[in-house]
C-alpha cells in the first residue's frame, strides 16, 4: 500500500484567464501520454457543443463548469490534475478544488507577469502551506525580463524562488533554456502547431553550439545573469519547497511544447508523496488501514437525461475498494460505495481501487455533502472545508406568484446544496435570503437549475456589496448595529454567524481603522 500511496501526485494548475492553463493541461498529458496528438482537450471542447448529453449551460457558454480530474501516468506515477475553473466560472468550487490537492502549478504569461486572478487563487495556497511550483510561459513571446518576473514573485507574493532552470533569449529568439541544477542547456526546435514533443538538443553552456546561436551580446548577458543567480540563490532545499516557502521556477512556451517535459521532471523530483490531512488536530497516517477521505465537490445534473450526480472525494487515508462501506461521520450513517469512476473529460471508466492521494468520483444520489467524511473508523472526522468570503451578492426572486410554492421549494433545496451562501440582513423585508457567491457562475448555474428543474423563472437582482467578512464570535450584534456604517449592512449567515457587507475593500480598511475592537475574518470562526 505504501508503495502505492508514494507514487500519487495530485496537484492543480492555478492562473489568470488565458495565461495558457489549458495549454500546458494539454500538453502535460502529451508528454504524460494520455493524448497521442496535442489539440484533443480542445478538440473535444468543440464536440461538446454537439453533444445532447451536456449540460445545457455549459454548451451556451462554451466553458466546462463540470470538468474535473484528468489522470495520468508519468515514469511510473500517477498523477491526478484537478481543474480550477477560471474566467467568469471562478466559483467557490475553484477555491475548494485547492483543499484537495498536494501541490499547484501556478502559470504566469511571461508578458504580463502576476495578474490578479492568480494572486487569490495563491493565497488559498499559502494559507495551507501547498507547495507551488511556477510556470513561467509564453516565452516565445515578448517577455518581461527573467529577473522581473522573479522578482515580482518574491515581492508580490512574498515567497523565495528558486528558478531551476533559465531561459535563453525570448520573443522569436527564444532558444531553449538552461537547467541551473544538471547545468545543461536544452535546446528547442519547433514542431507545427506543437502537435507533438519538441525535439531537444543538450548542450554544455560553454558549446560552440551554444554560442552560435545566441548573439554574442545575449551570451555574456545570460552568462552574467547565470552567475548572479548562482550566487543569490545557493540550492534547492526540498523541505522549503514542500512547507511552500520556496517556488521552483522554469521557464518555457506550454503552446511550443518548450520547457513542458522539464516542468514535469523537476515537479516530480521536488514534490512529495500526498500529504496527511488533520482529523481533530491530529495528521491520520496515509496508510491507516481501512479507508477515509472527505467530499470536496458535487456535480449535479452532468448528464440531464439520467439527472446523475457526481461526488468526488479526495481519498486521505488507506485503500479504498469498489462497493466497500464507509460512514458517513455527518449523518451517522453507513455509505456504499459503489460506481466508483475515473473521469477523463467526458469519458468516465468503472474504478475498481484507488489510495491516499487520489480523486474518486462516485455517481450516486445518497445524501452526501460538500466537507462530509467517509471513513470505515467513525472516529475520523476531517475538519470541515472553509467558507470562502463571497465577493457578489443578489437576492432572488420569483416572476409569477402562481409559482411561489414551486420557486421556494427550490430555494429550499438548491440552498441545502450549498450551491451559494445564504444570508438574513439585519432589517431586510425580502421574503428570501440574500445570496452570496465566490463568482457570477454560482449564480447562473442556480437560476439555470431553478427553471430546469422546478420549472420556475427566477429573476436575480444585484446587491452593490462585494466584500464580506465575518465578526468575531465575541462581538454584539447591538454593539455592531451602532457602528456599522449606512453604506453597509449587517446581519447573519446559515449558522447564526454575524456578518458585515461592504461595498469595497477601502470602506472596508476604513471601518477596521476606525473600530480596532471589532475583528474581522475572511472566513467563519465557529465559537
Ligand atoms: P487559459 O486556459 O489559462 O485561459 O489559457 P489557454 O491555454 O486557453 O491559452 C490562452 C491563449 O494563449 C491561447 O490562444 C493559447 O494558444 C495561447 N498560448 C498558450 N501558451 C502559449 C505559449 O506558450 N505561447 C504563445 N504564443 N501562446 C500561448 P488563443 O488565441 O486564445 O487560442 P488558440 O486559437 O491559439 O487556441
Amino acid at each position: 500500500m505504501n508503495n502505492e500511496i508514494s507514487k500519487r501526485r495530485t496537484f492543480a494548475i492555478i492562473s489568470h484567464p488565458d495565461a495558457g492553463k489549458t495549454t500546458l493541461t494539454e500538453k502535460l498529458l502529451l508528454y504524460g501520454g494520455a493524448l497521442e496528438l496535442a489539440g484533443s482537450v480542445t478538440a473535444k471542447k468543440k464536440q461538446r457543443e454537439t453533444s445532447s448529453d451536456w449540460m445545457e449551460l455549459e454548451k451556451k457558454r462554451g466553458i466546462s463548469i463540470s470538468s474535473t480530474v484528468l489522470q495520468f501516468e508519468y515514469s511510473g506515477y500517477q498523477f491526478n490534475l484537478l481543474d480550477t475553473p477560471g474566467h467568469k466560472d471562478f466559483s467557490e468550487d475553484t477555491y475548494r478544488v485547492l483543499l484537495a490537492v498536494d501541490a499547484a502549478i501556478m502559470v504566469i504569461d511571461a508578458g504580463k507577469g502576476i495578474e490578479n486572478q492568480t494572486l487569490k487563487l495563491f493565497e488559498v495556497c499559502r494559507k495551507r502551506g501547498v507547495p507551488i511550483f511556477t510556470f513561467m510561459n509564453k516565452l516565445d513571446r515578448p517577455a518581461k525580463s527573467p529577473l522581473e518576473l522573479i522578482d515580482q514573485v518574491e515581492k508580490e507574493l512574498n515567497i523565495q524562488t528558486f528558478p531551476v532552470n533559465w531561459p535563453l533569449e525570448s520573443g522569436p529568439f527564444f532558444k531553449g533554456v538552461y537547467d541551473r541544477v544538471k547545468k545543461q542547456v536544452h535546446m528547442f526546435e519547433k514542431v507545427p502547431g506543437g502537435a507533438y514533443k519538441a525535439p531537444v538538443s543538450v548542450h554544455d553552456f560553454s558549446d560552440d553550439s551554444v554560442k552560435e546561436k545566441l548573439s554574442e551580446k545575449a551570451y555574456e548577458e545570460i552568462a552574467e545573469e547565470l552567475e548572479m543567480l548562482e550566487f543569490a540563490h545557493n540550492g534547492l532545499d526540498i523541505d522549503e519547497v514542500l512547507s511552500g516557502k520556496t517556488t521552483p521556477v522554469f521557464f518555457g512556451s506550454a503552446a511550443n511544447n518548450f520547457g513542458v517535459e522539464l516542468l514535469l521532471k523537476g515537479f516530480l523530483e521536488y514534490s512529495g508523496e500526498p500529504v496527511s490531512r488533520n482529523a481533530n488536530g491530529t495528521p491520520v497516517p496515509l496508510d491507516k488501514p481501512g479507508f477515509t477521505g472527505f467530499v470536496f465537490k458535487i456535480q449535479t445534473n452532468m448528464n440531464p437525461k439520467h439527472r446523475d450526480r457526481v461526488v468526488f472525494i479526495r481519498a486521505c487515508s488507506g485503500k479504498f475498494t469498489r462497493d466497500m462501506t464507509a460512514y458517513n461521520t455527518r449523518t451517522g450513517r453507513e455509505v456504499r460505495l459503489s460506481n466508483s469512476q475515473s473521469v477523463f473529460g467526458q469519458e468516465r471508466e468503472i474504478r475498481e481501487e484507488g489510495y491516499a492521494g487520489d480523486i474518486i468520483g462516485f455517481i450516486t444520489n445518497a445524501d452526501l455533502r460538500i466537507g462530509d467524511t467517509l471513513t470505515t473508523d467513525p472516529k475520523i472526522v476531517y475538519n470541515e472545508i472553509p467558507r470562502f468570503a463571497p465577493e457578489v451578492f443578489a437576492y432572488m426572486e420569483s416572476n409569477t406568484v402562481s409559482n411561489y410554492k414551486a420557486f421556494r421549494k427550490g430555494v429550499d433545496h438548491l440552498l441545502a446544496e450549498d450551491l451559494v451562501q445564504s444570508f438574513e440582513l439585519a432589517g431586510s423585508t425580502s421574503a428570501t435570503p440574500l445570496l452570496g457567491a465566490v463568482g457570477p457562475l454560482q449564480f447562473e448555474v442556480l437560476q439555470y437549475r431553478m427553471k430546469d428543474e422546478y420549472g420556475v423563472d427566477a429573476v436575480l437582482v444585484s446587491k452593490p456589496w462585494t466584500v464580506l467578512r465575518w465578526v468575531d464570535p465575541a462581538v454584539s450584534v447591538d454593539e455592531l448595529k451602532k457602528v456599522v456604517p449606512y453604506d453597509c449592512a449587517h446581519g447573519k449567515d446559515d449558522k447564526d454567524r454575524l456578518v458585515i457587507l461592504f461595498p469595497n475593500g477601502w470602506t472596508m480598511r476604513y471601518f477596521m481603522e476606525k473600530n480596532k475592537e471589532i475583528i474581522l475574518h475572511e472566513s467563519p470562526v465557529t465559537g
